[in-house]
């Protein structure tokens, strides 16, 4: 990080800064309609306002950024749409993975990989491959992702190990499940935003969102910047999360 970084991270960075944040970029279709423009014209603008997001992310020192770019159901979108979302994922992992990489982000990727296009699941793969030894942010990119899916194949795998006597039911526990999802290893996230004023979770991480803060803005994705990123922050750090208990905590694991 440069000096001139360092500076203006200080400058940026909210007093509690979430570890987790998982975002739904919601609202590109509905920006572009709005201006009379083509639904495509929304999503190129989203993946700018993705660029916003990550750097801010970095700067202002969140650990883990999982994004929702394609999820399970996005499937039944006309196939023109679906082929125009795949060349946007290509095109930023083709254009932006150097600069991730140079900046020390390491790429992980969950969703459902097999019915993906050959070409698609190689770029993914070469993403995370590249930046496995980054320590930085890790921005985690949830492509044909589906969070029930994720728990139902967590649970097959389980009951596999329970069927062929490696594992007892008893065995099955909260840990077991988590260590079976496509996020293990990564902290269960501490706030989810999601843009364009809808308030649902729509198939994301339902499993890890157990605590999760939610702040939802009513903005469209296409328009989110560092401003609408520190804008949340500043709300989850006014929530009092207590996970069950009576004793006020601060609103993160760091404060
Ligand atoms: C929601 O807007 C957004 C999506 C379904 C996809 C998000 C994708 C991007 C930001 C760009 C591509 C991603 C990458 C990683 C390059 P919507 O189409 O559901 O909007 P609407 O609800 O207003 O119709």
């Amino acid at each position: 990080m440069s000096m001139r970084e360092g500076a203006a991270t200080q400058a940026k960075a909210p007093a509690c800064v979430p570890v987790h944040v998982g975002v739904i970029m919601d609202g590109n279709g509905r920006w572009a309609t709005a201006r009379n423009l083509p639904r495509f014209e929304g999503h190129r603008r989203g993946v700018e306002a993705l660029r916003r997001c990550v750097r801010a992310a970095r700067e202002i020192g969140i650990r883990y950024l999982t994004i929702y770019s394609f999820s399970s159901e996005n499937w039944s979108r006309p196939a023109q749409e679906i082929s125009e979302l795949m060349g946007l994922l290509k095109r930023f992992v083709r254009h932006d993975l150097a600069e991730l990489h140079a900046n020390n982000v390491r790429v992980r990727i969950i969703g459902e990989r097999l019915s993906l296009a050959r070409e698609i699941s190689n770029l993914l793969e070469e993403a995370e491959n590249l930046t496995k030894g980054n320590n930085g942010l890790t921005l985690v990119i949830a492509f044909n992702y589906g969070a029930r899916q994720e728990i139902a194949a967590a649970a097959a795998r389980i009951a596999a190990q329970v069927a062929a006597g490696e594992l007892t039911p008893e065995d099955v526990t909260v840990e077991r499940i988590g260590a079976n999802l496509l996020t293990a290893g990564i902290p269960d996230p501490d706030l989810i935003v999601r843009t364009s004023g809808e308030q649902r979770l729509s198939n994301f991480l339902l499993w890890q969102a157990a605590y999760a803060e939610f702040v939802f803005l009513p903005i469209y994705w296409p328009e989110f910047d560092e401003a609408a990123l520190l804008g949340a922050i500043e709300e989850f750090a006014r929530r009092d999360r207590r996970f069950g208990g009576v004793t006020a905590r601060a609103g993160s694991a760091r404060s």
